[in-house]
């Protein structure tokens, strides 16, 4: 075949798609970052031990993560809920912009079966996290507090159960935390008064028990409690009458006794008690 071109054409030809390799090259270089491998070895493992799979047209699960959109700084596609699902959105400005780490994972109602595996939280860069409406069992690690960049946090409405860990208190950027509908026990941990960022806190239906430890008094941020439906028992405490920005309280159907506390009722009127 190639003997049968006369050489100049060929060598145009060749000069012509040489040239357009290397422009290409160049802008890959200067506009493509690539994602962490750590993080993209325990993204893919995750997703493997959740059976989810990698044929996703949306987002390029088997290639590069923190590729097209999934990079892209507008994150309403991730907040929507007809977006992309499973989805990642990541921040590709480490490294002189050669880097990219996973900031939001959202596996949202996908029906999901298994435990939380261990590599979730070594995504230490996640300021969101979405995994609404799965079956998800079995208790959350100590080291869901290695995930201190976080500010959104759902868990709700899976089967997760056990205690709280106490490490939770250190991801002190919260600023919503979500684990209605779920099968845990035990105490909410006094260290949750270390949240003082936190906006809205929805437990209702988790089986959380015990009292309101009092370090709660701290949270002033929050505006929406739903504790609806737990074991939260003895009394309203007093300190819920300084949640100053409260505009949302649930408290339906638990086992709080005793009078609704006075500092509280100037308020009573905008809250859902
Ligand atoms: C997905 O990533 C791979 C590897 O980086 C790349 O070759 C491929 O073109 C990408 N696909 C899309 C649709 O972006
Ligand atoms: C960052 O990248 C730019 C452009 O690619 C380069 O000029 C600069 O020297 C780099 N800086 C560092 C600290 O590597
Ligand atoms: C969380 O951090 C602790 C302390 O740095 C470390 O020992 C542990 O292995 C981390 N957990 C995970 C799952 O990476
Ligand atoms: C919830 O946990 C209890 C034990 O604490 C167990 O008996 C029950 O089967 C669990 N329910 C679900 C739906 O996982
Ligand atoms: C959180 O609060 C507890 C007391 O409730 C405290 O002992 C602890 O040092 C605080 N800090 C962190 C980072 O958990
Ligand atoms: C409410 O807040 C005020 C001022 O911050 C404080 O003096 C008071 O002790 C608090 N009351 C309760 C019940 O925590």
């Amino acid at each position: 075949m190639l003997r049968s071109l006369s050489l100049p054409p060929f060598l145009l030809v060749f000069a012509f798609f040489w040239g357009l390799v290397h422009v290409s090259q160049a802008q890959t270089h200067q506009t493509q970052a690539t994602t962490d491998p750590n993080e993209k070895r325990a993204l893919n493992s995750i997703f493997q031990q959740w059976g989810i799979s990698t044929n996703q047209e949306q987002w390029n699960i088997s290639g590069e993560l923190c590729s097209g959109a999934a990079s892209a700084t507008d994150t309403s596609d991730f907040d929507s809920l007809s977006g992309p699902n499973p989805y990642i959105k990541c921040v590709c400005t480490y490294s002189n912009n050669t880097l990219c780490h996973i900031t939001r994972l959202k596996v949202y109602a996908l029906d999901v079966v298994g435990v939380i595996p261990d590599e979730l939280w070594t995504l230490t860069f996640l300021t969101h996290l979405n995994l609404g409406q799965n079956d998800l069992t079995g208790p959350l690690s100590a080291s869901i507090g290695n995930l201190t960049s976080m500010q959104y946090l759902s868990f709700g409405i899976n089967a997760l159960s056990g205690e709280l860990p106490k490490e939770l208190g250190k991801l002190t950027d919260i600023r919503s935390f979500a684990i209605g509908s779920n099968n845990f026990s035990g105490p909410l941990p006094s260290e949750l008064g270390n949240w003082t960022k936190l906006e809205q806190f929805y437990i209702d239906s988790s089986g959380v028990s015990g009292e309101i430890p009092s370090t709660f008094a701290n949270l002033q941020n929050l505006a929406t409690v739903w504790a609806s439906d737990t074991e939260l028992t003895r009394r309203i405490p007093d300190f819920i009458g300084n949640w100053s920005k409260l505009t949302s309280l649930r408290f339906q159907g638990n086992s709080f006794g005793g009078p609704i506390p006075s500092s509280f009722s100037n308020r009573i009127a905008m809250t859902e008690l």
